[in-house]
């Protein structure tokens, strides 16, 4: 489900993203930002989405020794450059920070928060436009269900002439419901004039960012709207919030999957990646939960209970239920994966199948292999991972333990209940277990003699 960038706009972007914030009320010794939905950090999701805007420049402003928050920035967006706000005061300072970036006078400058993961793209260009076309400032507004602590949008007509933070507001301006989702648009030829201005002379003492929209006003120019969903704007300050957004985030990739040709009997059961790909007439049966890194190729059908990490899957595989598929598992084309099994870095022939109660690790099994159930793949000593290689058709028979590194050549029959240590020739038996014994009529005799013990001892008593 990820989608193609979008056109390259012609006007150069600055994208100014603010991680400084402290994050206390997650309660956590983790930053904020670096808390994950759909498998990716809440920054990361920021930070794709001002990619995708065309921002050939971002500028992450975070607080100090957060080394972290800069790592994560960087891996996402490896050219991101990094500025350190030293010291908390307020959302325009946090902009201020990144001045050095400013002075390149980008054509556009847009200002994001870390932890408004749900801002799409779309809407990054939405808000971009009116600078294209004069306006020097462009506010995102959305309609509050409940406007209480946001900036309230003091408009004349089309025109935004003023930002008020709530702690500011006079009751008039408190009952407008049409507020600040926070993140803002600024034309790079004059943001640092505006900017410069920000004083402190408010109910926080902090420098607003919003006070950008008054200034612009008093130096000439004009600041324009653009109206966004209170869920594109949610911002995450603690974990109900952070729920609140996987759902929302999850709501969108499974309508996403839905929407590309891919059925999910019980959409709100299961649980997506950011990244997960799902083929054509791909079948999603409840209860099913995509780690990152997940690509399903067309007509795959994944039963219940699934879980499924860094794994590719290929065209008419059938997967589960209650399968665990680890990174680097690779599923040929209508390879079989059955229940209670479990893959880690392993491929899977075509049409091979594991269709029971098995480990496969670190291994590879060839196209129209049989794996028994309860065949385990010994890959671990304590030390090191080794290799196990099952070649095409061979037959691995059910409780054998494979000790790797070990080979089993092409066409070759395990025995079950074997443990094999030493590597099986192509179309080979190979057997590694004890000799089965029969003893006539051992059981009669043995109960004989029993059932004599136990009356003599009887007759003692
Ligand atoms: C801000 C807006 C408000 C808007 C609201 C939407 C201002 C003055 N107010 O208020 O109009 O309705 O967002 O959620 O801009 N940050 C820093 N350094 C700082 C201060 C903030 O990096 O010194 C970052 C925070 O980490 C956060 C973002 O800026 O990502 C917003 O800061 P926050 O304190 O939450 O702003 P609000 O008071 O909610
Ligand atoms: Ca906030």
């Amino acid at each position: 489900m990820t989608s193609s960038p979008m056109k390259a706009p012609t006007r150069s972007c600055l994208a100014v993203v603010l991680a400084a914030g402290e994050g206390t009320r997650m309660k956590s010794n983790r930053p904020k930002v670096l808390h994950e939905i759909a498998g990716r950090s809440v920054l990361g999701h920021v930070m794709a989405a001002v990619t995708k805007v065309g921002a050939a420049e971002v500028s992450v402003v975070v607080g100090p020794d957060r080394d972290d928050v800069a790592r994560e920035a960087r891996n996402i967006v490896p050219s991101a450059h990094i500025f350190v706000q030293r010291e908390r005061l307020g959302t325009g300072h946090a902009v201020l920070s990144a001045r050095e970036a400013l002075e390149r006078r980008p054509d556009d400058v847009i200002v994001v928060y870390a932890d408004t993961p749900l801002v799409t793209a779309e809407t990054l260009a939405r808000l971009r436009e009116p600078l294209a076309k004069g306006a020097a400032v462009v506010g995102l507004g959305f309609e509050a269900r409940d406007p209480t602590g946001y900036g309230r949008f003091i408009m004349l007509g089309d025109e935004l002439l003023d930002i008020r933070e709530h702690k500011d507001a006079s009751e008039e301006e408190r009952r407008i419901t049409l507020c600040n989702g926070g993140l803002m648009a600024l034309r790079g030829d004059v943001a640092l004039d505006i900017l410069d201005q920000l004083e402190t002379k408010n109910a926080q003492k902090e420098y607003y960012l919003t006070d950008a929209v008054s200034i612009a006003r008093r130096l000439g120019h004009r600041s324009a709207v653009v109206i966004a969903s209170e869920e594109e704007v949610h911002g995450i300050n603690d974990r109900a919030q952070l729920a609140a957004a996987e759902r929302m985030i999850q709501e969108r990739l499974r309508q996403e999957a839905m929407v590309s040709g891919v059925t999910l009997v019980a959409p709100e059961t299961v649980f997506l990646s950011h990244d997960t790909q799902l083929g054509r007439d791909v079948v999603v049966e409840p209860h099913v939960v995509f780690g990152p890194g997940v690509t399903i190729e067309d007509g795959v059908i994944i039963h219940s209970f699934s879980h499924l990490e860094g794994t590719h899957v290929a065209s008419g595989a059938g997967i589960g239920p209650y399968a665990r598929l680890r990174p680097g598992a690779s599923i040929g084309p209508r390879a079989k994966v059955g229940n209670f099994v479990e893959i880690k870095n392993t491929e899977l022939g075509a049409g091979a199948k594991v269709s029971h109660l098995t480990y496969l690790g670190d291994a590879s099994v060839g196209a129209d292999a049989n794996i028994g159930a309860g065949t385990i793949t010994c890959n671990y000593d304590g030390f090191g991972k080794y290799r196990t290689e099952i070649q095409d058709g061979a037959f691995v028979g059910s409780n054998s333990s494979l000790v790797a590194p070990i080979t089993i050549g092409k066409g070759a029959f395990v025995g079950s209940g074997s443990v094999i240590t030493e590597n099986v020739p192509d179309n080979a038996l190979s057997l590694g277990r004890g000799r089965q014994v029969i003893k006539e009529d051992w059981a009669t005799e043995f109960r004989d003699k029993a059932k004599a013990a136990k009356h003599q001892s009887a007759k003692k008593v």
